[in-house]
């Protein structure tokens, strides 16, 4: 990102909008990647791409997501002076994991939802092995899309980005959290538990998107460690505003159902302490979150607008 527009990022309104352009002009450079990455062109190795899995590949995808991962492996990355292909790459990958964890959560057998980003879930469009199947070719595609020598990184680092990716996504990560997600439906968690379950199912991608930003622009080690526990803050944050939103906001606004948690039995912290103190604790982590880039200056206030923009978001 230019220097001036860094250079106007401040805590107001004002400011905001400049952290949406930003978000929108990085959203546009991902979504470009991954129109060419999901077209019918098959990848070297690759016998033909079946039309009706690639619509509903697509359809998961390019249904007007946030795209908020794939703006914090950039920004992470932009912070350390890095920039070019590779950090769109990563990006690009991480969000094929992010898509493919929406259309299986949305599934009958997880959280049975008809509607996603506004639109109908990948199977009701389609019919249910077709968006199992989609999900699969995403997660798969995600860690082609980093160990293929085209995104320009260094082998060495390819194969720590796998396997970070790799981590955060699977049995300790993500879809251990969507697992214990799933049991706590059917039984009473207390704050430790569901606090848990909310770090791996949805804290465990975000940390790895900001974590990834240093991984990329090949920053120290310390640097990782603090990236990591900024994705650690603003992950546990997003999923308690998600939490949140599901019962302050309407289905219009928020593009998938709302109230669902409630009407499902979902164990989550608003059910228990109630939305005020959600708002308190999501104050509380903002300021921990930019605590933690304090060392970065005026250098990583987009990030910091970022770590607001997730407990202030509206959908
Ligand atoms: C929704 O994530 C699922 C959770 C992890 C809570 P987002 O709110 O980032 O969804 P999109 O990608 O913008 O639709
Ligand atoms: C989803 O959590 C987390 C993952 C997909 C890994 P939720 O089930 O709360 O997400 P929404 O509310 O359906 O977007
Ligand atoms: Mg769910
Ligand atoms: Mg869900
Ligand atoms: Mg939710």
């Amino acid at each position: 990102m230019d220097a001036l527009v860094h250079a106007h990022i401040m805590q107001d309104d004002h400011s905001f909008s400049v952290f949406e352009t930003i978000l929108q002009k990085h959203s546009k450079t991902v979504e470009a990647l991954l129109g060419c990455i999901l077209s019918a062109n098959t990848r070297n190795g690759e016998i033909i791409r079946p039309a009706r899995l690639l619509a509903a590949v697509r359809h998961g995808v390019f249904n007007g997501g946030k795209r908020l991962r794939p703006f914090l492996v950039m920004e992470s990355t932009m912070l350390f002076d890095a920039r070019g292909k590779s950090a769109v790459a990563v990006a690009a990958a991480l969000e094929c994991v992010h898509c493919y964890s929406l259309i299986h959560d949305d599934l009958p057998a997880m959280d049975d939802d008809d509607l996603r980003r506004g639109k109908p879930t990948v199977h009701k469009a389609f019919d249910e092995a077709t968006a199992i199947l989609a999900g699969d070719a995403l997660l798969t595609l995600a860690f082609d899309i980093l160990a293929d020598e085209a995104n320009g990184l260094p082998a060495e680092t390819r194969a720590l980005l796998v396997l970070s990716l790799a981590r955060a996504s699977g049995i300790g990560g993500m879809v251990g959290g969507q697992a214990l997600d799933i049991v706590a439906e059917q039984r009473k968690s207390d704050e430790r538990e569901i606090i848990l379950l909310q770090v791996m199912k949805t804290g465990a991608l975000l940390r790895f998107a900001c974590e990834a930003g240093a991984v990329v622009a090949n920053a120290s080690m310390e640097d990782r460690k603090r990236l990591a526990e900024f994705g650690r803050a603003i992950g546990l944050a997003f999923q308690l505003a998600d939490d949140l939103l599901d019962v302050t906001e309407g289905t219009a606004i928020l593009g998938k159902t709302a109230g669902k948690d409630i009407t499902a039995g979902k164990a989550t912290l608003v059910a228990i302490h109630g939305v005020d103190w959600i708002r308190h604790q999501l104050d509380g982590l903002i300021a921990q979150a930019n605590e933690i880039l304090q060392p970065y200056g005026q250098k990583a206030d987009i990030l910091r607008q970022a770590a607001l923009f997730v407990s202030r978001r509206k959908n």
